[in-house]
């Protein structure tokens, strides 16, 4: 089981657990989860609906890509360790992360 942890809007923080093996990436398992991610686009970048923040390890998580980059360039409360969970795959890595919610519209 894969198990991290999630900061909502008003600052609750819950564990999450995901099976292993799980082909998804974070913003599905938010939204399974019941948290209230818009993902407007359905995944693909282009809306930062899904915008997270993550508060520790954010290198494993590797580079975001440049269409990553780019749509969180136009948000304006962005911060160095911003990033859209539609673009961070499920796995092992994630074990231990914390991760919070963020509102952008
Ligand atoms: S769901 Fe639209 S950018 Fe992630």
């Amino acid at each position: 089981m894969i198990r991290f942890e999630v900061e909502d809007l008003q600052g609750e923080v819950r564990t999450v657990e995901v099976p292993e093996g799980i082909n998804l990436n974070l913003m599905e398992v938010l939204k399974a989860s019941d948290y209230p991610v818009l993902a407007t686009c359905g995944g693909m970048a282009l809306c930062a609906t899904c915008h997270i923040e993550v508060d520790n390890n954010m290198e494993k998580l590797g580079d975001p890509t440049e269409a990553e980059l780019d749509m969180l360039d136009t948000l304006p409360h962005a911060t160095y360790n911003s990033r859209l969970s539609c673009q961070v795959q499920i796995g092992d890595h994630l074990n231990g992360m914390f991760f919070k919610l963020k509102e952008e519209y």
